[in-house]
């Protein structure tokens, strides 16, 4: 796994959207797995910002979403539909038709799961999934206990990502209980994974992800099973990181290392 460590939040975002800029400009068809909430919007926004500035297309590219809340509209300002609109589809050029996002509304649930997965094959199977990381250690909704083989389904929230969440909402109440995710072993399946992590709160999350053993407590730490994933922290993220010394000699020697 590559640990980027950044100083702030913003150094941060940049890195990973530089990151994401690249695979577009080797590969403009790109699949690309999308997450919602707040750790990602700074990325979205330099993202925002290439394509406005320095005409970054997304013209040719596919987006696939980790998540969605079971029960809430897709006008909902809170669902993940609105947020990826307001945050992200509304100011790029993803055609409509290339976007899917997980359907917190659908009549059977089952089905939709595997009409799901199913698309992501049929397009090719995703190149970059970009991923946060819950208090709890969660990658997507795929909560404590959860299979590193789960693939697409509903699932129970935990307690701490309802409080967690109740943020966004007007009360605790109104948070969803359910979700629909994508599965350990759908993410893990994508070519390359790309987690980005901010703030003390995540501090404990990431070590455990990072350092800690691989365990279905701990779903980001399936991360450790991927061939290709790169995690960006800011310095609050990576504080309970024990190998932090040398993560930061990694990259500080990355102008002068052998190209790979
Ligand atoms: C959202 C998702 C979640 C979040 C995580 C962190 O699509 O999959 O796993 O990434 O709950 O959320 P924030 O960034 O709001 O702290």
């Amino acid at each position: 796994m590559e640990v980027i460590i950044k100083q702030t939040y913003e150094e941060m975002s940049r890195a990973a959207a530089h990151d994401v800029a690249r695979l577009l400009n080797t590969k403009p068809n790109a699949v690309l797995g999308m997450a919602t909430g707040s750790t990602p919007l700074g990325m979205y926004q330099e993202l925002v910002r290439m394509h406005r500035e320095e005409g970054l297309d997304f013209s040719q590219v596919t987006t696939f979403n980790l998540d969605e809340y079971v029960s809430l509209p897709v006008s909902h300002p809170q669902s993940y539909h609105y947020f990826m609109q307001e945050n992200f589809f509304k100011h790029v050029n993803v055609p409509k038709q290339n976007t899917y996002i997980p359907s917190g509304t659908t009549s059977n649930y089952q089905a939709f799961c595997a009409w799901f997965e199913r698309r992501i094959e049929e397009c090719g199977g995703i190149d970059l999934q970009i991923l946060g990381i819950g208090s709890d250690g969660h990658v997507a909704f795929n909560e404590p206990g959860s299979s590193l083989s789960s693939r697409t389904r509903l699932k129970t929230l935990a307690k701490q990502t309802i409080e967690d969440n109740a943020r966004f909402f007007e009360r605790r109440e109104d948070v969803p209980i359910y979700a629909i995710t994508m599965g350990v072993g759908t993410i893990l399946e994508a070519r390359r994974l790309l987690l980005v992590a901010n703030g003390k709160n995540k501090a404990w999350a990431c070590a455990a992800a990072i350092e800690g053993p691989i365990t279905g407590m701990v779903t980001a730490s399936a991360l450790q099973m991927h061939a290709r994933a790169k995690v960006f922290l800011d310095d609050a993220a990576a504080s309970e990181l024990k190998m932090r010394e040398y993560y930061d000699w990694i990259e500080e020697r990355r102008p002068g290392a052998p190209q790979v």
